[in-house]
């Protein structure tokens, strides 16, 4: 851990429930809008020596404890767990659904930001599946118990075993928050993951406003657009809001969409998202 000079207390934007140390980091100096929200660094000062992490270096950044809480959500004010949160629970009860019968599996869990904002809301069950070890490790350290099962796995190509075992929990809530796209989880995962899906389940994720643009041709962008437009994919509530604020102080917007699924997505696109 970093030179500790000060303990904070934590639980995004709520009551206070972990304590921390704090850790030194840095953000570079750099000219605003020089850096894309993926290509974002910032340092990581422990024992005098300073080392650069990109904020995709997940697996790093989720072995030391707090840092990904100090970086997201306390230093650019990360506020998507909350705001997803919020929008599915109002959804499902506009639609008298019962939260506490709801088995959510969380695709892109980390460790365990948005598990936890679900756990406030006392869902049956859920379900964490992650591409990073080390973010299931952070879990079990950080939010022990939190998530009924924790799957390490690449929902691009899930084996028959970790499929069945899916399949097992009868999932009919997805969740991917802060997770899609920009180098993360990629279009096929989670059409992957939306078809494991029950019937009439629920699905509730944010991605960037950009991936709505007609001028994005991403694989991502592409998916979604499908699926706004598709019978796939009942919308129930679109919103934009601002998700966090970048290194330079500018708020990133991103969309918040939560819809009931009333098919699986179609062979069509499935089969484009082979072929990517
Ligand atoms: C920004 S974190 C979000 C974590 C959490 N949902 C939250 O709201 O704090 C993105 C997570 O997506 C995971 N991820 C990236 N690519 C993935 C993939 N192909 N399949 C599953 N998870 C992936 C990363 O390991 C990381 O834990």
């Amino acid at each position: 851990m970093s030179n500790i000079h000060q303990g904070f207390c934590l639980n995004f934007q709520k009551e206070i429930k972990m304590v921390y140390q704090m850790h030194n980091i840095k953000l570079p100096v750099t000219d605003p809008h020089q850096l894309g929200q993926d290509e974002a660094f910032f340092y990581l000062v422990e024992n005098e020596n300073e080392v650069c992490l990109r904020f995709h270096d997940y697996g790093e950044i989720y072995k030391h404890p707090g840092l990904y809480e100090q970086l997201f959500y306390q230093r650019l004010k990360c506020a998507s767990p909350k705001k997803v949160g919020d929008i599915l629970t109002k959804v499902l009860r506009d639609n008298r659904i019962e939260m506490t019968e709801l088995r959510v599996l969380d695709l892109g869990a980390g460790n365990g930001m948005f598990g936890e904002q679900l756990q406030t809301t006392g869902v049956a069950r859920i379900v964490g599946a992650d591409i990073s070890e080390e973010a299931r490790l952070a879990c079990e350290r950080d939010r022990p118990g939190l998530y009924d099962a924790y799957y390490v796995c690449d929902f691009c190509n899930l084996d028959t075993i970790m499929q069945k075992q899916l399949v097992a929990w009868q999932i009919d809530c997805l969740s991917c928050v802060a997770a899609l796209g920009f180098g993360d989880i990629p279009a096929k995962a989670f059409a992957n993951a939306f078809n494991l899906v029950a019937p009439s389940g629920w699905i509730a994720f944010n991605i960037k406003e950009s991936f709505l643009l007609e001028s994005d041709t991403s694989d991502f962008s592409s998916l979604i657009k499908s699926l706004l437009l598709s019978d796939a994919l009942e919308i129930h509530h679109l919103e934009r809001y601002r998700h966090r604020i970048s290194i330079d102080g500018r708020p990133l917007f991103y969309y918040a969409l939560v819809g009931k699924k009333e098919s699986d997505i179609p062979g069509n696109i499935m089969a484009r998202l082979d072929h990517a």
